[in-house]
């Protein structure tokens, strides 16, 4: 039995806690509810921007166990739930990141929550039930993998880093970064494309990806993630001397980060 969470606190580990339940009970409807026919119930910016039915499933029952508790927050989840709130405290969610994979029976996908209180991530939960493991933090408290430690990388050189990716739904904008990681891939170890950005995250913080960036992130895709890579000791930003936005998102080790960071920004890796 999980513990009942503390409702009205704004605290850190009690918003962690929500999240925690939330995401369980998500990822477990998600892993054992799939249907084997699964098919695409609508497409969002292009055609191949798919949702299933299962996306929306979980965030009804994300949104709905949390503002059972906690009426008068905010939510922004991908697949529409938005309300401003009254307590100053606002969830971000994206109930299925990864869809495509999930679409296709490939296991790299996640549920991610984050709370935010006034505007700044402070709690957030990554889970990921066909890795079974959970990632975890809060702002100041570290980050945790199923309860261990989790930590980044140090930096290695810029020649034998693994760098993370993912790429948008519009074609144009796939153009463009391809352009970025024709000119990124002859100067590091190798690329990645996992299918979830929250996913790439958790593995910048638990040292299996030195580095990941992205352009076109929605909120949802990256405030858990986010929040977990910076507690596991990553940098995380956006262009230089900016957070981590649609613009741009990057996160890896100091070290590594700015000379990334700088690459990136020379490369255009900002706009399509
Ligand atoms: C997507 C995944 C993917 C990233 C895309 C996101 P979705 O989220 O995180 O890895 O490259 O930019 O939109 O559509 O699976 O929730
Ligand atoms: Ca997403």
């Amino acid at each position: 039995m999980s513990p009942t969470p503390d409702a009205s606190s704004t605290e850190p580990t009690a918003l962690l806690e929500i999240a925690l339940e939330a995401a369980r009970r998500a990822g477990e409807l998600l892993r054992d509810g799939r249907p084997a026919d699964l098919g695409v119930a609508a497409t969002k910016s292009s055609p191949i921007d798919v949702v299933t039915e299962m996306d929306i499933a979980a965030e009804k029952l994300i949104t709905s166990y949390i503002s059972g508790l906690r009426p008068d927050d905010g939510v922004l989840g991908e697949e529409g739930a938005s309300s401003e709130g009254t307590s100053g405290v606002r969830w971000v969610i994206d109930p299925l990141d990864g869809t495509v994979n999930y679409l296709y029976g490939l296991p790299s996908w996640a549920v991610s929550i984050a709370a935010e209180v006034d505007g700044e991530a402070v709690a957030g939960v990554v889970a990921a039930p066909m890795r079974g493991e959970t990632y975890q933090a809060v702002r100041g408290g570290g980050a945790f993998v199923n309860g261990e430690r989790a930590r980044c990388r140090p930096a290695p050189a810029f020649s034998h880093a693994l760098v993370g990716t993912g790429f948008g739904y519009l074609s144009e904008r796939r153009a463009a970064q391809a352009t970025v990681v024709g000119a990124l891939l002859p100067r590091v170890r190798d690329i990645r494309r996992g299918g979830s950005a929250a996913i790439d995250l958790a593995d910048v913080g638990c040292g299996r990806l030195d580095a990941y960036f992205e352009r076109g992130l929605n909120p949802w895709d990256f405030a858990a993630g986010a929040l977990f890579a910076r507690e596991a000791g990553a940098l995380t930003g956006g262009r230089p001397g900016e957070a981590a936005s649609g613009e741009l998102t990057v996160a890896a080790p100091g070290g590594l980060f700015e000379p990334l960071q700088e690459l990136l920004d020379g490369l255009g890796a900002w706009h399509d």
